[in-house]
């Protein structure tokens, strides 16, 4: 017979009861919790006196004790087993031992569908060099990198260290490495600062349409969000001299979803209003790094000589959004309180990928990867570009410089996007609308993601994509 798993019984030598006693007491509880469900066999007498260092004697004895009390019956030959007759007990205990009713578990891998927005091509990624690099940490790290390493709450230092020069050289981001705190993707980043410096009803200025993971982090703070406006030139600043709201978040280098460019004079005119009115201002540069025909501007936080930006980074697209590599530069006056609050959450993030990002960063891979993915992306963005103007989308792609993604917006500023988007669901499409990403009235539009897909799946999904909205259009005129 296989050996049975060891049962979670707990014996207390010091205890006045006697071992068999609370032998007893223990595999009746895990009977009635359903842990050894009516007809499970049961541990052999040798196993279980093994297990739990106690004489073959005291099991035998508290066996058939059970046998006596009808919990355990015995098949000849096969061995013990829970009696089946507990299969038919009471609605009330049966009830205790059912499992509670939890939201149905979703076993299946998914991968994207065409045009969902911020998708890598998870294809593109050099996995086995990724691997092999992994193997050579773990070879000159080894043990190391296995123990709890609670002082590194932020993070490997190479790994800092290696970011601080990768974010100076590439986004200007000035910096020491000791401001740079490892998340498990930016999202945890957004929590934690959201946790830092929000109270219930904190005001957040934040773009509409904006980003809906930043959105739950400042809500989940219990903060009132407060949408700001977005045009071609990215986020309106606000007019007014003093706003009282300790928190500003922006996209500037692509806006998400819009895909705007903040423009320099609003740059600055943000800066100038944090600096007014002592607010933090979130930078989350998501994309930056897929810019096609002219180099990004520079961070944000390159620019501000107050200490009031915030930058957010991530690996989830550059490299692949599993691994949950991301990071943030904090100004000096917050990074110790930052780092109490992120050992709560998790001591410190997986230190096997971290040495194996800096790796990849000072071998120079990640810059040949990214080169890898511009050059392709570019292909795609110009497939999607051209095949919607071939197609003749009722869409104005305003925006196509850059990202992951494109907006289109629709030629009527005010009709349902979400229709639109409904009905593209129910055609296999991903492709959200505009106003899933607003609280107040936006420009009607589509979100199209296209750096997960190659050219010719583009090409083909954009006729198909075509079709579906012209029947729309048809229908609407006919409802007119
Ligand atoms: C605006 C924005 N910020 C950040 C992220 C990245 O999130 P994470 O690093 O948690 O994967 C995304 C991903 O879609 C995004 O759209």
């Amino acid at each position: 017979m296989p050996r049975q798993p060891i049962l979670p019984l707990v014996l207390d030598r010091r205890k006045d009861a006697s071992l068999q006693a609370q032998l007893a007491v223990g595999l009746k509880a895990l009977i009635r919790s359903g842990v050894l469900r009516p007809g499970a066999a049961v541990p052999s007498t040798r196993e279980l006196a093994r297990d739990q260092r106690i004489s073959r004697n005291t099991v035998i004895q508290t066996y058939d004790r059970l046998i006596g009390e009808g919990y355990l019956e015995a098949a000849p030959r096969r061995g013990l087993f829970v009696s089946a007759v507990l299969a038919r007990t009471s609605p009330r205990a049966a009830a205790r031992t059912a499992p509670p009713r939890l939201p149905d578990a979703v076993d299946r891998l998914d991968a994207p569908v065409p045009f969902r927005p911020c998708q890598p091509d998870v294809r593109l990624f050099p996995l086995r060099l990724w691997n092999r690099l992994r193997a050579r940490v773990l070879r000159s790290n080894g043990v190391h990198l296995l123990h709890y390493q609670s002082q590194l709450t932020f993070g490997l230092p190479g790994l800092r260290r290696s970011l601080a020069t990768y974010l100076r050289e590439s986004r200007g981001v000035q910096c020491d490495w000791r401001q740079i705190a490892v998340t498990n993707g930016s999202q945890q980043a957004l929590y934690l600062l959201a946790s830092l410096l929000l109270k219930p009803g904190s005001r957040v200025l934040m773009e509409d349409p904006g980003y809906l993971g930043a959105r739950a982090a400042w809500m989940q703070a219990g903060a009132t969000i407060e949408p700001v406006a977005v045009d071609a030139e990215g986020m309106r600043i606000p007019a007014e001299q003093r706003v009282p709201a300790p928190l500003v978040y922006t996209t500037p280098s692509r806006q998400f979803p819009t895909g705007a460019c903040l423009s320099l004079s609003r740059r600055l005119a943000l800066i100038e209003f944090a600096a007014r009115n002592k607010a933090w201002i979130v930078e989350d540069d998501y994309d930056s790094e897929f810019r096609y025909s002219r180099p990004p501007l520079p961070s944000l936080q390159s620019l501000d000589t107050s200490g009031r930006v915030i930058y957010v980074g991530s690996m989830s697209k550059v490299l692949v959004p599993s691994l949950r590599l991301g990071f943030v530069v904090l100004p000096p006056p917050l990074v110790a309180r930052f780092a109490e609050l992120r050992a709560v959450l998790d001591d410190h993030g997986p230190l096997i990928d971290q040495a194996t990002l800096a790796e990849f960063i000072e071998s120079g891979a990640l810059f040949t990867h990214i080169r890898r993915c511009r050059s392709e992306y570019a292909r795609r963005l110009d497939a999607l570009v051209e095949s919607a103007q071939r197609q003749r989308l009722p869409l104005t792609f305003p925006h196509t410089d850059g990202g992951m993604n494109l907006a289109g917006f629709f030629a009527d500023p005010d009709c349902d996007d979400e229709k639109h988007a409904r009905r593209l669901r129910r055609a296999g499409f991903d492709v959200p609308s505009l106003s899933h990403y607003s609280l107040q009235r936006s420009q009607a539009g589509l979100v199209l993601g296209f750096t997960a897909f190659e050219a010719p799946e583009i090409r083909d999904s954009i006729r198909r994509l075509g079709q579906v909205l012209s029947r729309r259009q048809q229908g609407a005129g006919r409802v007119a």
